[in-house]
């Protein structure tokens, strides 16, 4: 990932705000619930609530009943289309699932966003507020037992299944949050999607690829603009190359573009039977009195059923829209298209002498039949030469589409969802999936094993920051948003971690084999987390906990592309910044530490111990503001705030700094921005001042072992799930 063009990520296309436009900046009279925040946590289940073991408990049978029951039961403020809500709850479903990024982990189904701004008001989530509100009985029959997160993809499992589509299984456990993730970066445009006509590649202006981490084309879309690039029908060579870009960013390839979106598109309608202009704002903008609606229509009709404005494209993909068929791929290839207008202006695709037979009924009307269409975005499944040889093998096979379309369903709605020990309830699929990243199961290592390993170690050549260092690489790539990552598997030793810059290959290759010569029949993964017990206790720390039992996992359970995403670009933690990115070094350090779960002090203690300990890269020795090295001390922080000292920057990027004596104008310490914003940032250093202060040494040690041993542990669901199973 690190060559792409006019990507701000890697500052060679200026520098944004981390977090780019955030609610406020769109809704700028929104209530602001925050101010509570300080009060308390804004989830009302408390500390004692365990959505898993609520989710265990769940009458499952039932409320798939339930579901299946709500289908087909038409609601007269939002009737069904063909009376049945299949369609529109596998809509909500994808919308939910597809915000997933595999760059950071962000966005996806895990939490229920969709309830909260800004994804509840996004244009291409127009009136699935709707879709949620005819789903709140159910939630409210189950309760705690079902999570929003989890009844979005459950409601589009049986949606699936109720149409007589195939389905590969379903794993329940997504805990709801409840406000708005106020972490993520959605993009830095000002417009919608469907106020301006710019594209996030745009290859005149160098853009090859999306701004990373995003993975949708525009601003408010899940994925791409379905009336092609910008809205222009005629680019085929753009869309086709938009749905791979946006696509290959949740990992999914050609063959899963093509079952999903043929899958997908099997069912349902597309809505634009009316004037888009008369439809008021979106949820997070809406009047009171709509309570939580929003695109309400000015039309006196209403605006629902028959007159419906979603998208603005209008009509159905195949002839029979509420059941699983062979008629996409049928009707895609076997008719010649002419561009049409909907009734709401929207470019899209229309049969040229469609024979009756092929024709949808009406949504309203089943005995009176319409044209069906296709986007432009499913025209490219048949106009792209390599998407249309996958259409053509689906046609010909529909027992390869059925699967195809159920793996990658599955891949989808659970992809965000980490180890498969996460997943919960009788519909978890026995087999493994390569992109759930399995790791065998390890053995607990006895008490006389880990002596004796701890032994070798300690007595090994292996030193202190070399220690530090390989567990710090291992453990340090776990992300809590989609639960990858982590050093259990140990895949440190494999490729590609293996040969990231940011881990220094040589010298990690050194250790490692080390470590594999001292391991007895330990997992590797366990000695290298115990490589940094040894470390920190011969740094002077006591009481360092370790949990043993992980297991390796090997290259074949290892999907390189998708690890590849999660190769650090910068990482403070190491003082590891190769080039001047995009978005403020001290903001990537933010951004890396929320990944990790940290709190600000679990960051700042970890960050002034990393230094002391010689964790930089290379033979950096910024921020190493210690004459102790290799100790475990407050010395970072002591030194940071020692007035002594006046500070300069070296480098016309601001990134690197000497400090001299104010006295004697002698060099005493080199720092870069990760290490002085700890100083200037009025919040950091007020944490870091308690860490320097009279008594804070030994604060420092154990707060820094607590969070030390908090990333060494942060993807151990292997212990902490093992009970949901019993
Ligand atoms: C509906 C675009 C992929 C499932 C729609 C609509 C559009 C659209 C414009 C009409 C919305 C409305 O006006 O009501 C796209 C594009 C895709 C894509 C551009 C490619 C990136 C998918 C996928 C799935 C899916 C992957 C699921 C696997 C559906 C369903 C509907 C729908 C079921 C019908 C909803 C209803 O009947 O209310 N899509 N879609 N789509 N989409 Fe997609």
């Amino acid at each position: 990932t690190g060559e792409m063009s006019g990507c701000p990520m890697h500052g060679d296309g200026g520098m944004r705000a981390l977090l780019g436009r955030t609610n406020k900046d769109w809704w700028p009279e929104m209530l602001a619930t925050e101010i509570l925040n300080p009060n308390g946590p804004s989830n009302p289940m408390g500390d004692d609530f365990d959505y898993a073991e609520a989710f265990n408990a769940l009458d499952y049978k039932a409320l798939k009943e339930d579901l299946h029951a709500l289908m087909t039961d038409s609601q007269p403020w939002w009737p069904a289309d063909y009376g049945h809500y299949g369609p529109f709850f596998i809509r909500m479903a994808w919308h939910a699932a597809g915000t997933y990024r595999t760059a950071d982990g962000r966005g996806g189904a895990n939490s229920g966003q969709q309830r909260f701004a800004p994804l509840d008001s996004w244009p291409d989530n127009g009136n699935l507020d709707k879709a949620r509100r005819l789903l709140w009985p159910v939630k409210q029959k189950y309760g705690q037992h079902i999570s929003w997160a989890d009844l979005f993809i459950m409601a589009g499992n049986v949606a699936i299944e109720s149409m007589g589509g195939p389905i590969f299984g379903f794993g329940g456990g997504r805990a709801d949050v409840f406000e708005p993730e106020r972490d993520i970066y959605w993009g830095s445009e000002d417009k919608w999607v469907n106020e301006g006509v710019q594209t996030r590649i745009a290859p005149e202006h160098g853009f090859e690829q999306i701004e990373g981490p995003l993975a949708a084309i525009q601003m408010g879309l899940i994925y791409v603009n379905p009336e092609g690039p910008g809205g222009n029908p005629h680019d085929d060579e753009g869309a086709a190359r938009d749905l791979r870009e946006t696509f290959k960013r949740m990992a999914m390839n050609d063959e899963e573009i093509v079952a999903l979106t043929a899958g997908g598109h099997t069912f349902g309608k597309a809505h634009g039977n009316g004037d888009a202009s008369t439809l008021g704002a979106a949820p997070a903008g809406g009047d009171l009195a709509a309570q939580g609606f929003g695109w309400v229509s000015g039309e006196e009709h209403g605006g629902i059923g028959e007159h419906t404005v979603t998208s603005g494209i209008e009509g159905a993909w195949t002839n029979t829209p509420d059941r699983w068929s062979e008629n996409y791929f049928r009707l895609l290839l076997d008719y010649d298209y002419e561009l049409v207008q909907s009734p709401a202006g929207a470019n899209q695709w229309q049969p040229i002498d469609q024979k009756e037979e092929d024709m949808a009924p009406a949504a309203w009307d089943s005995s009176k039949k319409v044209p069906t269409m296709m986007t432009t975005a499913d025209m490219q499944m048949k106009r792209d030469p390599g998407f249309r040889k996958i259409s053509e093998k689906f046609r010909n096979d529909h027992e390869a589409f059925r699967d195809a379309f159920a793996r990658a369903w599955f891949k989808l709605t659970h992809r965000d969802m980490g180890p498969k020990i996460r997943y919960l309830g009788p519909e978890v699929p026995q087999e493994d999936l390569i992109w759930q990243d399995p790791v065998p199961e390890g053995t607990m290592p006895s008490d006389s094993l880990i002596s004796e390993v701890k032994a070798k170690i300690a007595d090994s050549s292996l030193t202190v920051s070399q220690l530090i260092k390989t567990a710090w690489a291992s453990a340090s790539t776990y992300r809590k948003s989609d639960h990858r990552g982590g050093a259990n598997g140990a895949r440190i030793a494999l490729s590609p971690q293996k040969d990231w810059d940011v881990n220094e290959p040589a010298n990690l290759q050194k250790v490692l084999s080390t470590l594999d010569g001292l391991r007895g029949d330990m997992s590797l993964a366990d000695a290298i987390v115990l490589g940094g017990v040894v470390a920190l206790e011969k740094a002077g720390a006591t009481d360092v906990p370790f949990t043993g039992g992980r297991g390796d996992a090997t290259q074949e359970q290892t999907d390189v592309e998708s690890f590849d995403w999660m190769e650090p670009e910068a990482d403070a933690f190491r003082n590891y910044r190769p080039k001047k990115m995009g978005v403020k070094t001290e903001e990537m350090m933010l951004d890396r530490a929320s990944l990790l779960g940290l709190s600000l002090p679990e960051m700042t203690v970890l960050i002034g111990g990393l230094r002391v300990l010689g964790a930089n890269h290379g033979e950096r020795g910024h921020g190493h503001l210690t004459e102790r090295s290799g100790q475990l001390t407050n010395d970072f922080f002591v030194h940071l705030y020692d007035m002594t000292n006046v500070w300069k920057s070296t480098d016309d990027s601001d990134e690197e700094y000497v400090a001299t004596d104010r006295a004697e104008g002698r060099e005493k310490w080199h720092a870069t921005r990760a290490d002085l914003v700890f100083g200037s940032n009025a919040e950091l250093r007020a944490v870091g001042e308690v860490y320097a202060q009279k008594g804070g040494e030994e604060k420092f040690k154990k707060d820094f072992v607590k969070a030390w041993t908090k990333v060494m542990d942060a993807d151990r669901f292997d212990i902490s799930y093992r009970k949901y199973h019993s």
